[in-house]
């Protein structure tokens, strides 16, 4: 039983040579950063049952949680907007999304997303928060006004960056607005859902 045939195939064969690049250090085709392949498969699984619509994705690499969270925006009839700086990453994330046949449900924005997620206008659903990790609190509040009730912030390396980003889980915890818990999938996910 293949274990990612709950993907569609063009989807699945992408993500299987993404995830088999895990595995060979040095020999990768383009070395980045990548969520846990669990992690993966949970936000997948996450946005199908939340069955959100839009969504954001903030440090996209070379795709791998790209093509994750496009599958089911897609299949959720939605849409993903992927924000990366090296503008080499995402035009690998580009060619990997085209593959995948999942390229009319992507926008790339490449560049800054201090600055580029502030020109967005939303509204959002669904954000991921996998990028430099001193920076995850001006995301969170740089999607907050954008962010739809009951819509979700996820955030990557909470238990594996657990020093660098205290300051993040004091900051989503004792918001107002907000819901947080701790999922320790991966490198951590911390979800925080936008109550009202
Ligand atoms: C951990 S990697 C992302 C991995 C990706 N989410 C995945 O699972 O395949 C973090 C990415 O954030 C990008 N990044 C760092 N600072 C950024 C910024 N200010 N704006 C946009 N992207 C940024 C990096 O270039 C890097 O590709």
């Amino acid at each position: 039983m293949d274990a990612l045939a709950f993907l569609d195939e063009r989807v699945a064969q992408v993500i299987r040579e993404l995830e088999e690049d895990f595995h060979k250090t040095g020999q990768e085709r383009m070395w980045a950063p990548k969520l846990h392949p669990e992690s993966a498969r949970f936000l997948h699984m996450l946005v199908l049952i939340g069955k959100y619509r839009r969504l954001l994705e903030i440090g996209g690499g070379v795709g791998y949680s790209t093509l994750w969270l496009a599958h089911a925006a897609h299949r959720n009839g939605g849409h993903l907007v992927t924000c990366e700086i090296e503008v080499a990453r995402a035009e690998v994330s580009r060619r990997h999304v085209r593959r995948a046949g999942l390229h009319g449900v992507v926008t790339f924005l490449i560049g800054d997303a201090r600055q580029t997620v502030g020109e967005l206008a939303g509204p959002f659903d669904f954000v991921l928060i996998d990028t430099t990790k001193a920076d995850y609190i001006t995301y969170f509040e740089l999607v907050t006004p954008k962010l739809l009730p009951n819509g979700l912030i996820v955030a990557d390396n909470v238990t594996s960056h657990a020093k660098a980003l205290a300051p993040y889980i004091q900051h989503v915890r004792h918001h107002p607005l907000y819901e947080s818990i701790t999922v320790p999938i991966g490198k951590g996910l911390e979800l925080s859902r936008r109550v009202r």
